[in-house]
């Protein structure tokens, strides 16, 4: 199996679908262009029958980014194809991405239709999106909660009509990464013609498995992932591309190579949240702002002998500039010490003991220990010191 995982970023559709973080079209560009530098293979750009401004963003995205695939999300509506291959004219590398509802809830009541008809629908769609593009991906919304006998068959006729990627959502975040794992093996096991087209994933956050589940996704052959910057998107947001691209890169046994310049991932996470107005949490994995924080005494201590004790990743692998070792009541007399000599203060034993025993009731009271505090504690000033 190829070794080639191909990343499709929904940031500017998916994730942007959350309410209050709607971008207009200038800012649109800025974060389509920090996507290209960072290595996707798709931009998702836009719905474009579902609003002018989406429309004329993937115009204008298409315009300004050359490298990426670019991306427009139809329903399995003539219409809505239209639209998108209009709006896609100026891209040079373009995919309609077209597709229905295949579990039961959603085709009896969604659509008031039965799964033959379905599969109708589905077909024609991807037909009539291949009369205008080469690429054309195929969803099948809520897969995760359709049966995978039923999934199969609409699997195996998009991919005769012509899709060329079969995405697999898990629209409402309900599956275990086990049963999520074995939908997409039993999908590469029972179509034919599987091998024409590449599986992708597209999770959901609901119950916190979007990124285990994307992973069991991958492990069990899927080939693109869907995601977004910071893991935003409806609800509790879509699996986070910067947990997968760091995921893929720390576990070589995975075999699997992305395209993502992962030192791009830092400035990318801050432009986004900047953008759209959304915070990332603090202890958010891999771009929160504790993700690369020490604060316990017995923590720090490791990290200060070497860093790998309690470091799996290095921050400069995601465009961070250095670790940080927070003084906190917790903290022990080594990250004490380390400030110190950072500050340009160097104690001897007996009066680090005495400026640690400070340190700890003034630590008891004030949250955050900041320079200016441990120089007072030590009986020095900026003046004094090298910095
Ligand atoms: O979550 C979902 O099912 C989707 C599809 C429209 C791809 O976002
Ligand atoms: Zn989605």
């Amino acid at each position: 199996m190829d070794n080639r995982l191909f990343i499709f970023d929904t940031t500017l559709r998916d994730g942007e679908q959350v309410p209050g973080c709607q971008l207009n079209t200038v800012e649109k560009i800025q974060v389509a262009k920090a996507l290209e530098s960072l290595g996707v293979d798709v931009i998702e750009a836009g719905f474009p029958i579902s609003s002018p401004g989406d429309f004329n963003s993937v115009i204008e995205i298409s315009k300004a980014v050359t490298w990426p695939t670019i991306c427009a999300l139809t329903r399995a509506v003539q219409k809505d194809i239209d639209v998108a291959v209009d709006a896609l004219r100026f891209a040079k590398h373009k995919r309609i991405h077209t597709g229905i509802g295949t579990s039961d809830s959603h085709i009896k009541y969604k659509f008031n239709s039965n799964r033959e008809e379905i599969i109708e629908r589905a077909v024609a769609a991807v037909k009539y999106a291949r009369r205008f593009v080469d690429d054309v991906e195929f969803y099948a919304e809520d897969a995760g909660r359709t049966d995978n006998e039923y999934l199969a068959r609409v699997v195996e006729a998009v991919i005769k009509a012509g899709a060329t990627v079969v995405n697999i959502p898990d629209t409402t975040g309900y599956c275990l990464p086990s049963e999520y794992g074995a939908k997409i093996k039993y999908l590469i096991d029972h179509v034919d013609g599987i091998d024409n087209a590449i599986i992708s994933t597209h999770c959901h956050n609901d119950l916190g498995m979007a990124t285990a589940n994307t992973i069991a996704g991958v492990l069990n052959g899927a080939r693109q992932v869907e995601v977004t910057i910071n893991g935003i998107g409806e609800r509790a947001g879509n699996t986070a591309l910067e947990e997968i691209a760091m995921i893929i890169k720390s576990h070589h046994e995975i075999d699997i190579q992305t395209n993502i310049n992962t030192q791009k991932i830092y400035p990318t996470s801050r432009m986004v949240s900047s953008l759209m107005n959304m915070p990332v949490q603090p202890n958010k994995a891999i771009v929160g702002r504790n993700a690369f924080a020490h604060s316990s005494g017995i923590h720090q201590d490791g990290v200060l002998k070497n860093v790998q004790t309690y470091e799996i990743i290095d921050p400069h692998d995601v465009g961070i500039d250095d670790n940080s070792i927070v003084l906190t009541a917790r903290s022990g007399r080594a990250a004490l010490k380390n400030r110190l000599s950072i500050l340009g203060v160097n104690l001897d034993q007996e009066k680090l003991d005495k400026v640690y025993e400070e340190f700890l009731k003034l630590a008891d009271k004030k949250k955050d220990i900041n320079d200016d505090d441990v120089l007072v504690l030590a009986g020095a000033d900026r003046s004094q010191n090298h910095r």
